[in-house]
């Protein structure tokens, strides 16, 4: 919470602050990471050079400035952040780094608009959610028994292609100790040293079902294409690693959990390589509940893209109530799936009050869904999404 004193400041902000906060959040990068060289180590330099990152953490400070008075709305957007920033190592001691640098950006772009009262105010506000992300990194780091910032090796045993463009590596701790618990839709950050000697993490979501005393991760090579390079992380991975390397892989955190256990019905929608918590999930329900009722909707863009396509299929000869729904946007000869993007409206009916929708794939699917699946009567509460990079949270302002 913030003073009486700072809230008009705060509340007469939030339209300059949507006016200008992409320029105040890509000046506020450029003086850190020259400041702070290091810290390019654990921020996603992918991100930075596509503008994702940059539109976040505007979408944040928005988010918080426009619910400043209403804290209980930013509780879902602070537990993601909070669940991210452990995944990559955050410390308490970055957080002056950054505030010092934002609050810097915030006075140069506004000039004379930033009365000291205005900085004061905001100096106040980055204090009080600063706090807040500090304190609930500690406890997960606490709880998780680990520093921020570790990283386990672990040694690959298992390198297969799932798709024309996916492949999985499944890998072991190499000091052969047991691995912690995780929950299927969790992630784990891995960490790279790439040919150009920048050092890169990158969250992949777990692709198999847990207790399995080993950890899958599928990752999609990102190509280039007219006008964006090829992604970094992801092809050097696909290049690098071979069965009996050693990847460098931080403790699963993330709070895209489907509810594996319960006994309703559940949606599972995804695009792409989003289907990988979504296969973790599925194959845990198989396990705990074969009976359960569950919709399995995925949308490739044809078969060949299709991701662990086979996993799901084979589910279904032990869960007698799974229905699978394939789209393809090139639909070839596959006659078992429905030509074009995924529309919610050709799926099995379910009773939309009471199941839990999850979906995962590129931001644009997730917004197609999310608006379709409320114009078909499903609450908003019921809907919960995973975006693969950075959430913009357009869905909170
Ligand atoms: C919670 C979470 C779970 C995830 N799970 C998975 C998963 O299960 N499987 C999976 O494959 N991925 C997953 N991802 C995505 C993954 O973390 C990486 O983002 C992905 O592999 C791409 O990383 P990269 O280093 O290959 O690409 P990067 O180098 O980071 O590039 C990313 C994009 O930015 C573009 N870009 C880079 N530089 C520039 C530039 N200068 N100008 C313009 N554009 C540029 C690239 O062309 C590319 O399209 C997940 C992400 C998150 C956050
Ligand atoms: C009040 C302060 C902060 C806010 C509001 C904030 C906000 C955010 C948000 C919204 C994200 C994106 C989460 C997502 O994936 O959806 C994020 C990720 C991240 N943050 Fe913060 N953050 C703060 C402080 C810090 C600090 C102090 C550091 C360390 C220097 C930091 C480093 C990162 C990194 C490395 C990521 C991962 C994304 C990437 O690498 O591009 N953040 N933060």
């Amino acid at each position: 919470m913030i003073s009486d004193a700072s809230r008009p400041y705060i509340d007469a902000s939030v339209p300059v602050l949507r006016q200008h906060g992409l320029t105040i959040t890509k000046l506020f990068y450029e003086n850190m990471f020259k400041a702070h060289p290091e810290l390019t180590r654990i921020f996603n330099m992918g991100n930075q050079a596509n503008g994702a990152q940059q539109q976040s953490l505007a979408s944040a400070v928005f988010a918080y400035a426009a619910n400043i008075g209403n804290p209980g709305a930013l509780g879902p957007v602070v537990k993601r952040i909070v669940h991210k920033h452990v995944s990559v190592g955050i410390r308490a001691e970055h957080y002056p780094i950054v505030g010092h640098h934002l609050l810097g950006a915030i006075a140069a772009t506004l000039g004379d608009a930033a009365t000291q009262p205005l900085l004061d105010a905001w100096k106040e506000a980055y204090g009080s959610l600063a706090r807040l992300l500090i304190e609930a990194e500690a406890e997960m780091y606490s709880t998780a028994g680990i520093q921020p910032g570790e990283t386990r090796p672990m040694r690959v045993t298992e390198v297969s292609r799932d798709s024309a463009n996916v492949v999985s590596f499944r890998f072991v701790p190499a000091d052969e100790k047991p691995l912690p618990a995780f929950q299927p839709g969790q992630y784990v950050s891995v960490a790279v040293d790439l040919a150009d000697g920048t050092h890169q993490l990158r969250q992949y979501s777990l692709s198999d079902a847990p207790g399995t005393g080993s950890w899958r991760i599928s990752v999609k090579r990102e190509d280039a294409d007219a006008g964006t390079p090829a992604g970094a992380v992801s092809n050097w991975l696909h290049q690098n690693v071979q069965v009996g390397s050693i990847l460098q892989v931080s403790h699963p955190f993330g709070e895209f959990t489907p509810n594996t256990e319960d006994e309703q019905a559940i949606v599972l929608l995804s695009a792409g390589v989003g289907v990988t918590p979504m296969v973790s999930s599925l194959k845990r329900i198989a396990a705990v509940n074969p009976q359960r009722r569950v919709i399995f909707a995925h949308a490739a863009r044809d078969a060949a893209h299709h991701a662990l396509g086979a996993e799901v299929a084979a589910l279904k000869a032990v869960m007698p109530n799974l229905s699978v729904v394939t789209f393809y946007e090139e639909r070839g000869d596959a006659q078992d799936a429905i030509e074009g993007r995924m529309n919610v409206n050709l799926l099995p009916a379910w009773k939309r009050e009471e199941a839990e929708v999850w979906m995962c794939g590129p931001h644009k699917f997730m917004q197609a869904q999310w608006l379709s699946l409320l114009y078909l009567g499903v609450p908003a509460a019921r809907l919960h999404r995973e975006v693969f990079g950075p959430e913009l949270l357009d869905h909170l302002l």
